[in-house]
């Protein structure tokens, strides 16, 4: 399961309790809000080591198992809750004006008493499976980290390729970028473009598109998709861009200056673009000399770089970057379900 999927899921579920006021509903079975509170902290508690657990589940198979459970409930979850959420947003709405008839005898009391009971009895049994899935949790030492998934997928390394049906929106993302990629009207000779954003909301996913797309391949003379992850290291990825373009190994020249000077023949004159895909080099003085080597290319050439740091960003001192925001509710959850029920059908599939 890609990391990350189960930790956003359970913020999702979090974030559906937290408005739910149910005021209005008279919730007949049990105490209703109380089980809700109950799953409110007992998924809050999950969630908390819910990134280790993904990265362990990776190679570890009772963690899988674990984690498998835990998305169905967490799934189920998600469906009660936005049922009853609609159900009170609807009561609410219709307690507010003159209600029809129907809607009348849909509030009646025996129909809201039945909705009650059965409401109840999916609210409890959720809350139930996930008192067994903390208790199974005690079999794992699971390390908590921080709410924010700041260091996430760590020192991977990434590459071009996309197939571009799995991707869900970001259709404007990726027009509002390319525009500043085609823009003839720039001041300097190569400009760089940041894509800011926090872990996993999709700016390699954007970056991908971006440079599969057929106008950016038509626009450039030379395309290179570099990944630097961890230490930036300004001669890495020269080192790195002149294997790719110039198709030598220079693992052994260690003299900047030398880098530098096969750098300027290979870019000379030519147009180019290069993805600098999750950077997070925080030292201006880098950036300043990265930059120095690279104005070489013709005018248009362009530098994509993807990072999580607002810093390294403000660092680059560009005229445009681009915030990547999360994607619209609806395409949001539809990547959700898309990426949790693939897993679940494999899961399933994989079952004896
Ligand atoms: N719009 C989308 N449609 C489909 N899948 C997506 C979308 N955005 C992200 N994903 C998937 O979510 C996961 C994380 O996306 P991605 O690697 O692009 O995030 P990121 O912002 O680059 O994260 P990081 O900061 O960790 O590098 C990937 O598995 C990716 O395929
Ligand atoms: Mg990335």
């Amino acid at each position: 399961m890609a990391e990350g999927v189960l930790f956003n899921l359970a913020g999702k579920v979090l974030e559906m309790l937290g408005p739910l006021t149910l005021q209005e509903i008279n919730l007949a079975y049990g105490d209703v809000k109380a089980e809700l509170e109950n799953i409110k902290t007992t998924v809050s508690i999950i969630q908390a080591v819910l990134l280790d657990a993904e990265k362990q589940g990776s190679h570890n198979n009772k963690v899988k198992d674990w984690l498998n459970k835990l998305r169905d409930v967490l799934l189920d979850a998600y469906d009660v809750l936005d049922d009853l959420s609609t159900e009170d947003s609807r009561y609410k709405m219709m307690t507010g004006n003159k209600m029809t008839k129907e809607v009348r005898i849909f509030f009646s009391s025996s129909n809201q008493l039945t909705y009650s009971l059965k409401i109840g009895h999916r609210i409890k049994a959720i809350r139930e499976r996930l008192d067994a899935i903390t208790i199974d949790k005690k079999d794992f030492r699971f390390i908590q980290s921080s709410i924010e998934p700041q260091v996430m997928n760590r020192g991977r390394e990434t590459y071009s390729f996309v197939l571009e049906e799995n991707v869900v929106g970001r259709e404007d993302d990726k027009k509002e970028i390319i525009k500043l990629l085609l823009d003839t009207n720039t001041v300097e000779n190569v400009s760089l473009i940041p894509i800011v954003g926090s872990g996993g909301l999709g700016k390699t996913t954007l970056a991908q598109l971006i440079y599969k797309d057929e106008n950016v391949k038509n626009n450039f003379e030379l395309m290179l998709w570099t990944c630097v992850s961890d230490n930036f290291v300004v001669k890495r990825i020269v080192k790195q861009i002149l294997e790719c373009f110039g198709g030598r190994r220079c693992e052994e020249i260690e003299s900047l200056d030398i880098l530098q000077k096969h750098l300027q023949r290979k870019l000379n004159g030519k147009k180019y673009f290069i993805v600098s895909d999750d950077v997070w080099i925080e030292d201006k003085n880098q950036w300043i000399l990265l930059k120095d080597l690279l104005m070489g290319g013709a005018r248009g050439s362009r530098i994509v770089v993807t990072t999580r740091s607002i810093k390294v960003a403000e660092i680059m001192d560009t005229p445009s970057r681009h915030e990547l925001k999360g994607l619209a509710p609806k395409k949001a959850w539809s990547l959700f379900v898309k990426m949790a029920f693939k897993e679940r059908v494999k899961s399933q599939k994989t079952k004896p």
